[in-house]
């Protein structure tokens, strides 16, 4: 089975969160699988650089915006995963992100950008596909940058090719003034509520989800959360009419990525039954962050994060001198909202050696977090399934996570039973407050200073999860196989 994977960003080569970590991971355990996959990315300049092997396929003509691009097909050096690329250099060779500037400002054609993205992705699975030796049975589109592309498949192209829409945040829709109908030639006969309109507006996302053939969200409790007012994002009456055939899908991890046994960011590495190597990671950690060493028995609370509203770490924030009193402390990594980077910073400097916080993004600072703290904190207010809390999981720190989307289907809390027969794998919030937080963050440091034994059990249980994609993976084929028939 031939699957095109579209996609805004992929791991290792362009990255601004998750979505480049499943982009980069799936496709490699779909190829284990048997599929014959390959992934569709714009070629920003880390694409063209990094890639094996690239050299041009095709030309693409009657694009919109740019009428021409050439098409170009390379190879992930680490994973040997195809991947076609479109080289513009107007639209996508640019200094900064793949959808802001070096200043954060998001550019201003990202609908030409992302809708060249859609157009390309639909032009190679319909009979004028300027690349007959490979037509997709299946194109899996992503998230609001490839929503476009079910629509131009099914209104424009005539594809007979099938479709899914695999949503990863609901919070990004992609709406822009309907001037861009024409700009996109896309019919405006469909710019109705029942196809991409939305409230006057040409809606990328709404698009992906009336046309595509199938539409997965990245764990089962956000299947179900979308199609209520609270998770839904305005799209919740549409979602629900879908709701039979929406179909929740957990992530996997890269564990090739993530293992304690194996990374190479860390100073030692360690596994379930050799924990003394986290506590020389730890160690390890407190000095290149600047943290005091004389307490390293104290509890280390560790933030990997975009710091936005969706992760919840304003709730953290009023928390934090009472946790700072008990003895806690915290080595932060996160970007965002200026608001919240400036009131991280603004505590760690009124409490040296206790709070580290790093404003950027990090990567092999990452892991080192990941491995080197004794639990991860992960409050988010809505989670389409999150990542950073198996990574948790793998590394023997147990999450601290609300009761949302993939935390709720990932980390089972820790109570009398969940410890009793072994399931225990870290602590979930009963209340979206920062009250909330804080019991739960209180239950985490009560059994962390008082029960080792206990806190051994939950570090094993997590460790011992497969966290793989073997089975999520399984489920994509069956679902492929499913609406090809
Ligand atoms: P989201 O995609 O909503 O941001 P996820 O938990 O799915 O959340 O994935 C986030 C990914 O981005 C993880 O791989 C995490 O390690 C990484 N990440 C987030 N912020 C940073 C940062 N500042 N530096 C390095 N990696 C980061
Ligand atoms: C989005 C979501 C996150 C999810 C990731 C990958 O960024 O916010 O919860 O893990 O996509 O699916």
């Amino acid at each position: 089975m031939r699957v095109l994977f579209v996609t805004s960003e992929v791991f290792p080569l362009i990255k601004t969160g998750g979505l480049a970590d499943v982009s980069g991971s799936l496709p490699l355990a779909l190829q284990h699988l048997g599929i014959d996959v390959r992934i569709l990315v714009p070629g920003y300049p880390a694409v063209l650089s990094q890639l094996s092997d690239l050299k041009p396929v095709a030309t693409l003509n009657n694009l919109p915006v740019i009428e021409h691009a050439e098409l170009m097909l390379g190879t992930i050096v680490e994973t040997q995963i195809k991947v076609m690329v479109i080289k513009s250099a107007g639209l996508y060779e640019r200094d900064g992100g793949p959808y802001s500037d070096v200043n954060g400002q998001e550019w201003l054609d990202n609908p030409a950008r992302f809708g060249v993205l859609s157009k390309v992705a639909a032009i190679l699975s319909s009979p004028q596909t300027p690349m007959n030796d490979w037509l997709p049975e299946i194109v899996h589109c992503n998230d609001w940058q490839t929503g476009l592309t079910p629509a131009y498949m099914k209104l424009v192209e005539q594809s007979h090719t099938k479709s899914i829409i695999s949503i990863h945040n609901m919070a990004f829709q992609g709406c822009y003034p309907p001037e861009w109908l024409s700009t996109l030639a896309l019919p405006h006969t469909s710019f109705t509520s029942e196809g991409y309109e939305y409230h006057g507006q040409l809606s990328f996302l709404k698009a992906g989800i009336v046309y595509a053939d199938a539409i997965t969200t990245v764990s089962p409790r956000y299947a179900h959360e979308i199609q209520t007012a609270a998770f839904g994002f305005g799209l919740e009456g549409l979602l629900s009419k879908r709701g039979n055939e929406i179909k929740g899908i957990l992530n996997g991890i890269d564990t090739n990525e993530w293992n304690p046994e194996t990374d190479p960011y860390l100073s030692k590495n360690y596994s379930a039954t050799k924990l003394s190597g986290k506590q020389k990671v730890k160690t390890a950690l407190l000095q290149e962050l600047g943290l005091d060493i004389g307490a390293s028995n104290a509890p280390l609370l560790g933030i990997v994060s975009r710091l936005t509203h969706q992760k919840g770490l304003d709730m953290l924030l009023p928390n934090m001198p009472r946790l700072l009193d008990i003895g806690c402390q915290f080595a932060i990594l996160g970007s965002g909202e200026r608001a919240l980077e400036a009131a991280f910073q603004d505590l760690a400097e009124r409490n040296p050696g206790r709070i580290s916080i790093t404003v950027g993004y990090n990567e092999p600072l990452s892991h080192r977090i990941m491995a080197g703290c004794d639990m991860f904190v992960m409050p988010s207010r809505f989670e389409p399934c999150g990542l950073n809390q198996m990574y948790g999981l793998a590394y023997g720190t147990p999450p601290i996570v609300n009761a949302t989307g993939g935390l709720a289907d990932s980390v089972t809390d820790t109570n009398a039973a969940s410890i009793g027969n072994k399931t225990a794998t870290g602590f979930v919030m009963n209340e979206t407050s920062p009250e909330g937080l804080l019991t739960c963050i209180q239950r985490a440091l009560d059994v962390f200073n008082r029960n080792e034994k206990n806190w051994r059990q939950i570090q094993k249980n997590g460790m011992a999860q497969n966290l793989s994609w073997d089975k999520s993976a399984l489920e994509y084929l069956i679902l492929y196989k499913n609406i090809v028939q």
